[in-house]
């Protein structure tokens, strides 16, 4: 690693990158945490075509900015390919991930790598959501909601709403 001081971008802009499909407490939890440690944080919700969501992007992004509306630094955005080439636009200096639980490592430690070979003055910071947010997931939310049970208090209120409207579309 060079140790030649470099002058850091400015702002400390953090993405917290995913698919937020939809937005949990413990996604609001990790936001909330960085937006302790940088002066910026931006989230940017992957459009991945292939993933078949429940969410639109637009439907996504509306729910986070609602949510962080009393946040003046914090931001959403949406993003395609490379996180790496996203993160150089928009001049971000940390990728923030949360780390849940063990099994999380593995798939978060290959990315963190993989991101540091692509652009390796980007650095990877984890931070762990608090102990009743380690079981949580968008996945696990939205099968236990599908199948009628209680979500309350795992995510934030807008989303519940915005899920029960879903399933009273027809
Ligand atoms: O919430 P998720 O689905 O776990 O988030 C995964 C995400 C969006 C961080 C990851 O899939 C990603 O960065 N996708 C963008 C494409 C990319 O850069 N792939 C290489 C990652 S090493």
């Amino acid at each position: 690693m060079s140790m030649t001081p470099t002058v850091p971008p400015s702002g400390r802009l953090a993405i917290f990158p995913g698919s937020f499909d939809p937005l949990t407490n413990g996604h609001v939890d990790i936001v909330l945490r960085s937006a302790h440690l940088f002066e910026r944080v931006l989230i940017a919700v992957l459009v991945n075509p292939e993933k078949n969501p429940l969410f639109t992007p637009e439907e996504r992004t509306a729910i986070i900015r609602e949510v962080f509306r009393e946040y003046p630094n914090v931001e959403v955005d949406t993003f395609d390919g490379l996180l790496v080439d996203y993160a150089r636009r928009r001049r971000a200096s940390a990728i923030i991930r949360g780390l849940r639980a063990v099994s999380d490592f593995e798939y978060e430690f290959q990315m963190a790598l993989m991101n540091r070979h692509l652009e390796p003055t980007l650095e990877t910071v984890f931070m762990m959501p608090a102990e009743q947010y380690t079981y949580l997931s968008s996945r696990l939310i939205k099968e236990v909601f599908s199948l009628g049970g209680e979500v309350r208090g795992l995510v934030p209120s807008i989303v519940e709403d915005r899920l029960r409207s879903k399933k009273a579309a027809p």
